[in-house]
């Protein structure tokens, strides 16, 4: 009987072919399956898995997307340090390196480097422990943080497909690995998944990142795994270690032990045995920069032997046996033709420049960034003027230099920095203290249209069909304005508007503010060019349904300086409802900002920005107005803070990676309590290696007993 498989049988030999497929596809990049046939057998685990509940585990394929992340991360201690790198920016401070590590070890003995790429994203440590059947799972990841001490990401961490949720019994023999060790590496958002999240935005009107990394970083510290899950983050593992060390006694082999067991490794890694042959490398490496579809911004080299690495030692915060090799930032020359003003969401005006087409790295660039004022006072530039631009991972170029010998070439022109908003024509502004120019008109068109754009945003509230024509006709626009930057600047994207290209109210508006958005009859809509009854039904209840979206959204919506995605999610949880946010910014100086500083996270400027918002009639209208027409203003139910509510745990032994202290921690904020002694009042009793009596005890009381991973497990998903 060869198909009496039991479900459980079938659970598990459905997971090894996803973890085997998976494997394939991310870490090796050469799929077996296309992505329809991954999604019958994935699709196929689901089903089974829902049948079973029982038989779910943290570690299954399905489980990517797990828990929530509380409000705010736990801080964790790091085995090790994560250490930075000291640079080298040319082949004389290489060798100069080269010889100081030669120096340092006796003169017979033979030195191998590891040459790595540099890749341009984020150092993560990964903490694996022992799972059932001799397997390893994933147990925790920490973002660098301090150095010392990290936040636990896990929820975001697992979300990451080439991060092995579990690897089996078989792979860590034939890697050599125990069943508990830690992974470092990086995390990277490729280019293509960096694009298509800024495109998303942009078209949303919201703020673009400025460059992969910081979209990583942002990313991996979100609090919602789903938006995580969507952004296609990448790992690439470099170091393993155990209980604080190196497992291995080369740094070679460690990179080859992680990708026997299934970690994705950088291809291009290579030990070599010269410092020449590492300046080969070097001259090999810069070229592929704008092949690899990730960023890199240098080479790092590392000696091979642990041993040798070991006597070389550390200064400071970087080891003497690695440096980071950086490369030159990617520049071209050519002639600022043009500068255009861009108004943004919070009237901050942008100057823009308009560029004659150069290739630098492969892009064409025609628009770069002149900041502000100031910028342009600095670089001391004229239109007409060559300039010397540059390319960082930075999505919008921006003009370094103006090249001195074409400096102020005849008819290059000053250029003016204008008086009044280019598109209301209301004096603009300079806060004291601030570099900025500000359109302080609230109701200023182009300010209007970002505050709508920015609120009907994907991941603000959401309401598809709100796009950039839509928001023009229903403000009785033009909607041929655009044409700015490639993606918006900073927390304040917003439109060119030129001369002859002011937005003039070609019809009478439907809506004058957000509000006004509830307000929407079918009617109004119909009465739109080209919006028929379809497109109409289909905003109105975007429109409803975003009503329910939930105070973090509506926070963030609100556009408050410095209230972004993660702030508003911390605010929400803290205060639970709009009204007693607004209660406590509206107190007097001191205490509003003492109760907003009691948010995670939250420090002075964020708490000045907050009150100042409250303090302005026209937002609490807003937010009055929208509260009464229906819109959520409280937070969903903080359930993973009190998860443990109610419960004792006793801890005895030595757990694999916690501390007692952390251990202890961690369940205190998830709600439980922590006691010296077992009775049978005792939930849970949390035992490591040699446990003594309390672990005798509950066993003759009956009182459950978990190891570590059973805490972690129920830390993250709750007791119920
Ligand atoms: S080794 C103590 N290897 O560069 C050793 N780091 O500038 C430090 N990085 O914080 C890490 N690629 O985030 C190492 N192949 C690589 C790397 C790499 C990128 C980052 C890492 C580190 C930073 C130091």
């Amino acid at each position: 009987m060869a198909n009496a498989q039991t479900p459980e049988q079938k659970i598990q030999e459905l997971r090894d072919e996803i973890r085997h497929h998976e494997y394939l596809y991310y870490v090796e990049d050469a799929p077996e399956l296309t992505d329809s046939q991954y999604d019958v057998v994935m699709n196929r685990l689901k089903k089974l898995e829902a049948e079973h509940p029982e038989l779910v585990t943290a570690d299954s394929p399905t489980q990517r997307v797990g828990g929530k992340p509380k409000d705010g991360f736990v801080k964790m201690p790091h085995s090790r340090p994560m250490l930075s790198l000291d640079n080298a920016y040319n082949e004389e401070e290489l060798r100069a390196w080269d010889q100081r590590v030669r120096d340092a070890l006796p003169s017979t003995e033979a030195v191998r480097y590891v040459c790595e790429l540099k890749l341009d994203g984020l150092s993560l440590a990964l903490q694996y422990g022992a799972g059932s059947h001799g397997s390893a799972h994933l147990e925790r990841g920490l973002t660098r943080g301090d150095g010392s001490i990290g936040e636990d990401v896990t929820s975001n961490v697992r979300t990451i497909r080439s991060v092995p949720l579990s690897i089996s019994a078989a792979k860590l023999k034939a890697a050599g690995l125990p069943q508990s060790f830690e992974v470092r590496g990086e995390v990277v958002l490729p280019q293509a998944a960096f694009v298509k999240m800024n495109e998303e935005r942009e078209a949303a009107g919201l703020a673009a990142a400025a460059n992969p990394r910081n979209a990583a970083a942002g990313t991996i510290r979100t609090l919602e795994p789903n938006i995580v899950a969507q952004r296609r983050l990448d790992f690439y593992a470099y170091f393993l270690l155990k209980d604080g060390e190196f497992l291995l006694p080369q740094q070679s082999t460690t990179l080859e032990a992680l990708r026997t067991s299934g970690f994705r490794v950088n291809k291009y890694a290579k030990a070599l045995k010269s410092i020449d042959e590492v300046v080969k490398f070097i001259a090999d490496a810069e070229p592929l920069r704008d092949t690899l579809g990730y960023e890199i911004d240098g080479v790092v080299i590392k000696v091979d032997a642990t041993a040798q690495q070991r006597r070389l030692g550390f200064t400071g915060k970087a080891p003497r046996w690695a440096i980071a090799y950086k490369f030159a930032a990617r520049a071209g020359i050519t002639r600022l033709e043009d500068v255009l003003f861009q108004v943004g969401r919070t009237g901050k005006v942008t100057p823009v420049a308009a560029l004659a087409a150069v290739s630098i790295g492969g892009t064409t660039v025609t628009r770069a960034t002149l900041h502000n004022a100031d910028e342009i006072a600095r670089l001391g530039v004229r239109i007409g003027d060559f300039v010397q631009v540059e390319r960082g991972g930075d999505v919008i170029p921006k003009i370094v230099v103006v090249v001195e010998d074409k400096k102020h070439a005849r008819g290059a022109t000053e250029i003016v920095f204008p008086e009044l908003c280019p598109v209301c024509r209301s004096p603009l502004m300079k806060i004291e203290g601030e570099v900025d120019w500000r359109c302080v008109n609230n109701s200023c068109p182009a300010r209007v249209r970002e505050e709508l754009l920015h609120w009907a945003a994907r991941g603000v509230m959401n309401i598809e069909g709100l796009g950039d024509a839509m928001v023009a006709q229903l403000l009785g626009q033009s909607a041929e304005l655009g044409g700015g930057l490639e993606a918006g600047s900073g927390d304040d994207a917003g439109q060119v508007v030129t001369e002859e290209g002011a937005p003039v109210a070609t019809r009478k508006p439907v809506i004058h503010t957000i509000g006004d958005l509830y307000r929407l009859k079918r009617e109004d809509l119909l009465g739109l060019e080209r919006v028929g009854e379809k497109t109409a039904d289909a905003l109105l209840a975007e429109i409803e349904r975003s009503k329910t979206a939930g105070l973090a959204r509506v926070l963030l919506g609100l556009g408050i300086r410095f209230v972004g995605e993660r702030t508003a999610q911390l605010l929400a949880a803290h205060f639970g409802s709009m009204e007693a946010l607004e209660g406590a910014a509206s107190q007097e100086a001191e205490k509003a900002s003492e109760a907003l500083e009691a948010v995670t996270e939250v420090g002075p400027k964020v708490a000045q920005a907050i009150a100042e918002f409250f303090a302005v009639e026209k937002n609490k209208d807003l937010v009055r107005d929208l509260a009464s027409l229906g819109l959520t203003m409280t937070a969903e139910k903080r359930v993973t803070t009190s998860t443990l509510e109610g419960m004792t745990f006793v801890l005895t032994g030595t757990l694999p990676n916690l501390t007692r202290e952390v251990a202890k921690e961690r369940i205190e904020s998830a709600g439980g309590r922590v006691s010296g002694s077992v009775s049978k009042k005792t939930s849970y009793v949390v035992a490591g290696e040699e446990a003594g009596s309390k672990l005798d005890k509950a066993t003759s009381l009956g009182v459950k007993v978990l190891d570590e991973a059973g805490l972690l497990e129920l830390l993250e998903k709750g007791a119920a």
